[in-house]
């Protein structure tokens, strides 16, 4: 039988650039099609942009462009991004094409055979950005409710429409949601959908006669198809849907093994869709994935809101595997997470860098010092190997069960604590210290590590593809995909190479921060409090050592005296105009009470202040002499 699985994310609205919460649903898409490509199943990775509808209309009016017009050049930033991020997508639909629009008039017309649709008409209040019907009792002319789903204005419509009988649709959707406990991953989304749907369905608006941009709705000259019921059509219009010369290729992928998207839009696809579905007598797709928001500052990230993070701009300083491993590994598939530069440097530099990274380098540099390049099949393991053996087994089996929940972020934490154990078994054999004293455990000790690293990076690779395909060619092995690969990984006995390589990982720590530094210092003006300014001390230091350092263009690292507040290792970023013998018994300001932060790896306890010359930042220092540690306010 074919083992087939068919994803999809949702499409994005053409209305701007990708940001990092497009790019992670994107990401969970493509790791869970890579992870079943390992396991051997034949993958259908959906993807696109969702382009008529009120909002782009509205957008591309501003821009001055027609709508058609106007997504483009976003369409084109999506399939740069996803390319640059190693998203190996099956199709990209985007909902003007023709095969969708056909798709979408398809399942209208049967909406109207089955007499599900009826014609009235909607007054009420509607989000534009979220397009979206919004209820509440306020009438025309008051200020109406803010939408519940982003907090924005809503608008007053009056209209023409045709209705969806989704009412009729209540029970059915709640005997499918009892009967399928599993629908949605996590199962506390469930819980929301169902008592969503028990507070009482009302029929849904799935047309617009005030709109123009969108799939003219049938028989109407008027009215356009309803955006939302226009762009889920995509998830069967991809498949050919009412194509019957695609019939086969319907019959094969549908229905969806996963629909992937963030809360946000959680209802429209486990009440509107499955209840078109069921209306038109179409299979229910098997599972949704709701994952939570990526928040910055607490916030949503959106590009509505201007907190969106360009995963653009964090490829100019870091891997793109890496990123995708933070991105994974960092973030909770169920819950709300926080983005911050400063954990993203945190898990590269600790997890792949250090941990991961470190391993392969060390095994390889002690194999091959000891003219080890290649480890014949072995059978016979020590205690302390079958030992690690065994934690290998306990690793695999959470690992599956996370993932089969798609839990990624705690299956990869299972990896990780894995890694850690390989790395604690290394410490205790000590290998470099038996390489002469005992071969035989020395070669066992690197088959041990070896086979370990050959196991992870299968399972690491639909995290890190490219990585992971360097890490097996540093052991002489390829990557293979397909059935029985993931249960056959524990292949401890195997042939190994240890071929000279270069690291894999680089340490991140203080990248960010070294790159911006110019532009930390002007900041945004914008007033305070009082009380505000209190919460900064400034303090009189004087400097007591200063010495450049080495890897950086702009970092000096000095030794402060800050009299009560202690001595202090401060980094200051001047090296471009201050030698170290310029500053060494000179005093300045020092703000004392900052957060210590590692730049370049450096820990730095405070900062120094800085006058903007014009050729040079100039010290700031009392006119006399000052105690160090004396408050400056
Ligand atoms: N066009 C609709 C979806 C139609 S699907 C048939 C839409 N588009 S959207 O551009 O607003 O994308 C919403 C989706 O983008 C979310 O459900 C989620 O998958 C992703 N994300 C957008 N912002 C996000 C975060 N801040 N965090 C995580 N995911 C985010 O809604």
């Amino acid at each position: 039988m074919l083992k087939k699985y068919y994803v999809t994310t949702p499409l994005y609205y053409g209305t701007g650039r990708p940001h990092l919460g497009s790019l992670y649903s994107t990401l969970l898409a493509d790791v869970s099609t890579r992870w079943h490509k390992l396991k051997g199943y034949e993958t259908f990775f959906l993807t696109g942009t969702d382009e008529h509808g009120q909002k782009i209309a509205e957008s591309a009016a501003k821009a001055g462009k027609k709508p058609k017009e106007f997504v483009d050049v976003f369409v084109a930033e999506y399939k740069k991004t996803w390319k640059d991020y190693r998203i190996d997508y099956t199709k990209f639909i985007r909902t003007t094409d023709d095969e969708h629009k056909e798709a979408v008039i398809k399942l209208v017309n049967t909406l109207l055979e089955k007499g599900d649709v009826y014609k009235g008409v909607y007054e009420g209040w509607y989000c534009v950005p979220d397009e979206t019907f919004v209820p509440g009792k306020h009438k025309k002319g008051d200020v109406g409710p803010a939408c519940p789903s982003c907090n924005r204005e809503t608008i007053y419509i009056s209209e023409t429409c045709y209705f969806f009988k989704l009412s009729a649709y209540q029970d059915k959707l709640l005997t499918f949601f009892k009967e399928h406990p599993d629908f949605i991953y996590p199962k506390e989304r469930l819980n929301e959908v169902i008592a969503f749907v028990e507070s009482g369905l009302k029929d849904l608006c799935i047309s617009r006669s005030t709109v123009k941009w969108g799939i003219p709705f049938p028989g109407e000259d008027d009215q356009v198809i309803y955006v939302w019921a226009d762009a889920l059509t995509n998830y069967i219009a991809a498949l050919g849907y009412g194509d019957e010369k695609r019939a086969q290729e319907f019959a094969k992928w549908w229905p969806a093994d996963l629909h992937i998207m963030a809360k946000d839009i959680v209802r429209f696809h486990a009440v509107y869709w499955i209840a078109f579905l069921m209306a038109i007598g179409v299979k229910l797709p098997h599972h949704l994935l709701v994952h939570g928001w990526i928040t910055i500052g607490g916030q949503k990230m959106s590009k509505s809101l201007g907190n969106a993070v360009d995963p653009q701009e964090l490829l100019k300083y870091y891997d793109v595997d890496a990123l995708r491993y933070y991105l994974v590994s960092h973030f909770s598939t169920s819950q709300d997470s926080t983005f911050s530069i400063d954990d993203l440097e945190k898990v590269i530099t600790q997890d792949l860098a250090n941990e991961l990274g470190n391993l392969l380098n060390r095994v390889i540099v002690l194999a091959r010092k000891h003219n080890v390049n290649k480890i014949a099949p072995r059978e016979e393991w020590s205690s302390a190997t079958v030992d690690l053996q065994k934690s290998y087994d306990v690793m695999m089996k959470s690992f599956n069960e996370y993932m089969q929940k798609y839990m990624f972020h705690m299956a990869y934490a299972e990896v990780k604590k894995y890694i850690a154990q390989v790395n604690a078994y290394v410490h205790a054999r000590e290998p470099w210290l038996l390489a002469d004293k005992d071969p035989e455990a020395f070669v066992e000790t690197l088959a041990a590590v070896a086979s370990s690293l050959y196991a992870v990076a299968h399972l690491l690779w639909p995290v890190m593809p490219l990585k992971m395909e360097e890490l097996l060619q540093a052991l002489g092995k390829k990557l293979i995909l397909g059935e029985g690969t993931v249960e056959n990984l524990a292949a401890w006995g195997q042939e190994i190479a240890f071929n000279e390589t270069k690291s894999l990982f680089e340490k991140v720590e203080g990248r960010w921060q070294e790159a911006h530094l110019p532009e930390e210092v002007k900041t945004r003006i914008e007033e305070i409090d009082i009380a505000d300014f209190a919460k900064v001390h400034m303090a009189v230091g004087t400097i007591k050592e200063a010495e450049v350092v080495e890897k950086s263009d702009k970092l000096l690292k000095l030794q402060v005296d800050c009299g009560e507040y202690g001595m202090r290792q401060i980094l200051a970023g001047v090296k471009q105009w201050y030698k170290p013998e310029d500053l060494i018994g000179a005093q300045g300001i020092f703000v004392v009470n900052l957060k210590p932060r590692k730049l370049m790896g450096i820990d730095s306890q405070g900062m120094m202040l800085f006058v903007e010359g014009d050729k040079k930042l100039e010290r700031i220092h009392p006119a006399g002499k000052a105690s160090s540690g004396k408050r400056v306010r």
